[in-house]
C-alpha cells in the first residue's frame, strides 16, 4: 500500500495545491525551482527523475529552462500525477515541450521500482520533509543514480537571522493557517506545513544524512533569506 509512506496525504488538497503554492510564496516558488534547474544544469541526453513531483512544476521548469530531453516525474499520490498529466495536455503546443520524452509514474520515493543506476540526476522539491522513512528514500535514490550522478533537493527552512525569523514564524504559524481557511476552507494543510517546516529545520541534520547515505555534499545554499535551502550532492 504505497499511500502509507507519507506524513501528509496531499490527495486531499491536490486541486488547490498550485494555487496555494503560488499565493503563499507570493509567486517566488517558480524562481526556487528555476534555481534548482540551474544548479544541476543537465546535458540534453541526460536522464532526470523528479521525485515527489506533485503537479509536475519541477519537470516543467526543466523543460522550459534547460535542454533536457528525457524526464520522469514520480509521486506517491495518484491525484497529483493526474494533475501533472493534465497540465501537460494544457501545455501541448508549447515549443519547449516539442519532441520531449516525459514520463509520469506513481511511486514511493523509498521504493520506486526503477532500475539500478538508471538516472543521471534526481531532484526533489519540497518533498523530502514529507517522507517518513528518509533513510530508505536516500538509499533508494543512491541505488537508482549512476555513479557521480547528482542529487538536488529543495526544502523549506527557517531564516538564520532572528530579525527575519520572528516575522516569518509569525506568518507561517499564525497568518498562513488563516489564509488557508479563507482560500481552501481548511486550516489543517497549512498547519501541517508550519509544523513540518519547524520540525525539519530544528531536528534534522540533512547534510549528515546525505553523507550517511553515500553522497558527497557539493554545496548548501540558502534562498530568499533562508526560507528555502538547496542541497546539491553527488553519488560517491
Ligand atoms: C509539497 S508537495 C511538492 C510538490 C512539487 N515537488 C513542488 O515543487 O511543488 C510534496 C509531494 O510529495 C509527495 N510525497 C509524499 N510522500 C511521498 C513518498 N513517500 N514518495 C513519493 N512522493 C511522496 C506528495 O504526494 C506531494 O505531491
Amino acid at each position: 500500500m504505497i499511500t502509507a509512506h507519507t506524513k501528509f496525504d496531499f490527495t486531499s488538497m491536490a486541486a488547490e495545491y498550485d494555487r496555494c503554492n503560488h499565493l503563499f510564496s507570493l509567486g517566488i516558488d517558480h524562481l526556487w525551482r528555476k534555481k534548482l534547474v540551474r544548479a544541476v544544469y543537465p546535458y540534453p541526453h541526460q536522464r532526470i527523475l523528479d521525485l515527489c513531483t506533485g503537479t509536475g512544476d519541477v519537470v516543467y521548469s526543466f523543460l522550459k529552462h534547460s535542454p533536457v530531453q528525457n524526464i520522469t516525474g514520480a509521486d506517491i499520490s495518484e491525484s497529483m500525477i493526474d494533475l501533472a498529466q493534465k497540465k501537460q495536455i494544457r501545455f501541448s503546443g508549447k515549443r519547449w515541450l516539442n519532441n520531449k520524452n516525459v514520463v509520469w509514474r506513481m511511486a514511493d520515493a523509498a521504493q520506486t521500482g526503477l532500475d539500478m543506476e538508471s538516472f543521471d540526476i534526481v531532484t526533489c522539491a519540497f518533498g523530502i520533509r514529507n517522507i517518513p522513512n528518509r533513510t530508505a528514500a536516500l538509499s533508494e535514490i543512491h541505488r537508482i543514480l549512476k555513479l557521480k550522478g547528482k542529487l538536488c533537493i529543495l526544502e523549506f527552512s527557517l531564516p538564520a537571522n532572528p530579525l527575519l525569523r520572528f516575522p516569518y514564524n509569525f506568518y507561517l504559524n499564525r497568518i498562513m493557517p488563516l489564509l488557508g481557511k479563507w482560500v481552501i476552507g481548511d486550516k489543517e494543510p497549512l498547519r501541517y506545513l508550519a509544523q513540518s517546516i519547524g520540525g525539519w529545520h530544528t531536528e534534522v541534520d540533512f547534510s549528515n544524512e546525505l553523507a550517511g547515505a553515500g553522497f558527497k555534499l557539493i554545496r548548501k545554499t540558502s534562498l530568499t533569506g533562508g526560507v528555502v535551502t538547496l542541497w546539491l550532492a553527488v553519488k560517491n
